[in-house]
């Protein structure tokens, strides 16, 4: 199945790569003779068939599948069996350069050869369909596995972890470690759990339901459970109808591009930020609701890619620890490498490791790392039938080994120059278009001049073969898998230049 959709995508040689004629296309042309691609026979560049996408396929497939469930997120169906390394080929046939991957959750793109070769192995293969309740009867090989794969990457200063399934449930569960572990604080060294606490909290009472609350950030992202859709505040349309508790939100600092020439706006807007936060801890523990926890994104992500600076980071960890609270850093969008350093916390240098952070996406399982106080002490307290799955973590193993052995955080950080070089360059040429080009490795944004524009962008990049995504009121993202190449870097900022000199 793997050779026919080599063979199948290596008789397209594309047509249409280069803007001929253009300075960026000759440029590109120089650069794509002399790079090795990290995936071999992926195709030479995107190829479009249909007049428009999605194409007739496509779209009888939605009004079949609309029959039988809600569709109306779904863009665009995918052959997954011809999807091949950056590129997606849609069930028209039309092929695209996927710098989106699955709301960033393809750490290596479609079909790499090293998973594939996963199925080789039987013992693999019955990891795969043996689906343990890893809570109660992991297999021999699971702490081997851990091991090899999250611990092997795990964030400098955190060596304790609980698997989980999704990043909802991940941040949802890290959030009960935090209560846990505030309540243990209060109760003090040796004191045992009362009688009544245990009576009160079968209905939902105090003391055996404490009001502990979690302070986040307004333009989050944190899922959408009903803990992390609290915490959540970027796009109503999460949240509408759905009951919340009160929890204290904070202002995400909202930075002026380019970074420095606004350094001395934006330091004051970091500074009443994180007073606005110690504020309202104070607030919220006067009123006998103690922030228990802080979570916080590292780069805001679907609420816009918001970043705050380093500094901010480390004051808040100060702002944290001086309350007491815990810090959870969010990094279910941004773990597994896409910002160039594994994970995106690394890059603000903080005195000490955070309290615990989530992962999902790139990671492919989900879960959490932690200090060990956040170990709950008794079993079943933080408990789900699957906790993962071993299958996942098998697959991460050897990610991870393909990581370090085709040096991709380098690859990352190489792209991401191109990216932001080629980006900002764009933002001068057409600054009636596009602004705040933003990011670090290649997890990367910028501002269209409105949300319509931003529309009109991803829309055209599609018809010329990039899938992009959006984010935030007019934000386009990019999200490319790891081995994404300059080579494809200079092909999407060709593409994106003949957009923006059409629009
Ligand atoms: C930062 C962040 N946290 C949590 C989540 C929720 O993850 P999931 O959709 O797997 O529940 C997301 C999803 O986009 C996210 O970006």
């Amino acid at each position: 199945m793997y050779r026919n959709a080599i063979n199948q995508l290596k008789n397209h040689v594309t047509r249409n790569t280069l803007a001929a004629g253009s300075v960026r296309g000759q440029q590109t042309a120089a650069k794509l003779a002399n790079q090795r691609p990290l995936i071999a026979n992926e195709p030479s560049g995107p190829m479009i068939v249909t007049d428009s996408i999605p194409g007739p396929v496509s779209n009888s497939k939605l009004e079949e599948l609309s029959q039988i469930q809600e569709t109306h997120s779904i863009q665009l169906f995918l052959d997954y069996n011809r999807s091949l390394g950056n590129y997606i080929v849609d069930v028209d046939g039309n092929i695209l350069l996927d710098v989106y991957t699955q709301i960033s959750s393809m750490p290596l793109g479609y079909s790499h050869p090293d998973l594939l070769k996963l199925l080789n192995n039987a013992d693999n293969v019955r990891s795969f369909i043996n689906r343990p309740a890893l809570g109660a009867f992991p297999g021999t090989d699971w702490a081997d596995r851990l091991k090899n794969s999250l611990m092997a990457v795990s964030p400098p200063g955190l060596q304790h972890l609980c698997t989980m399934a999704c990043g909802s449930c991940s941040n949802e569960n890290a959030f009960k470690a935090i209560y846990m572990w505030y309540r243990n604080k209060e109760r003090g060294p040796g004191a045992t759990v009362t009688q009544e606490e245990l009576e009160s909290c079968m209905v939902n009472k105090q003391p055996g339901s404490p009001p502990y609350t979690l302070l986040s950030f307004m333009g989050a992202f944190h899922g959408r459970t009903m803990g992390c859709l609290t915490a959540t505040h970027s796009k109503a349309i999460h949240k509408l109808d759905i009951p919340s508790i009160d929890w204290p939100m904070a202002p995400f600092p909202k930075y002026k591009y380019p970074l420095e020439e606004h350094t001395r706006e934006n330091a004051e807007e970091d500074r009443k930020c994180l007073e606005m936060v110690e504020d309202l801890i104070h607030q919220y523990n006067k009123k006998g609701t103690p922030v228990a926890g802080i979570i916080i994104e590292p780069i805001q992500a679907e609420g816009g890619d918001n970043h705050a600076s380093p500094e901010f980071f480390q004051n808040l960890q100060q702002i944290a620890k001086r309350n007491g609270s815990a810090l959870l850093i969010d990094e279910v969008q941004t773990g597994g490498g896409p910002t160039g350093k594994f994970w995106a916390h690394e890059h603000f240098n903080l005195p000490e490791a955070p309290d615990i952070v989530t992962f999902s996406k790139k990671m492919l399982t989900g879960g959490y790392y932690c200090k060990k106080e956040f170990l709950p002490t008794q079993g079943y307290r933080i408990y789900n039938t699957w906790m993962g799955d071993p299958g996942k973590v098998i697959m991460l193993e050897e990610v991870v080994r393909v990581i370090k052995r085709d040096n991709l955080l380098e690859n990352v950080q190489e792209c991401g120059d191109v990216l932001m070089k080629g980006l900002n360059a764009l933002e001068k040429q057409y600054p009636q278009h596009i602004n705040s080009t933003r990011g670090r490795g290649t997890f990367i944004a910028f501002d269209g001049s409105d949300a319509a524009k931003r529309d009109a962008i991803v829309g055209k990049l599609k018809m010329k073969g990039i899938h992009s995504g959006g984010c935030g009121d007019k934000a386009v993202r990019l999200r490319p898998a790891l081995i994404f190449q300059p080579h494809h870097a200079n092909m999407f900022l060709d593409k994106l230049e003949s957009v923006l000199s059409e629009l």
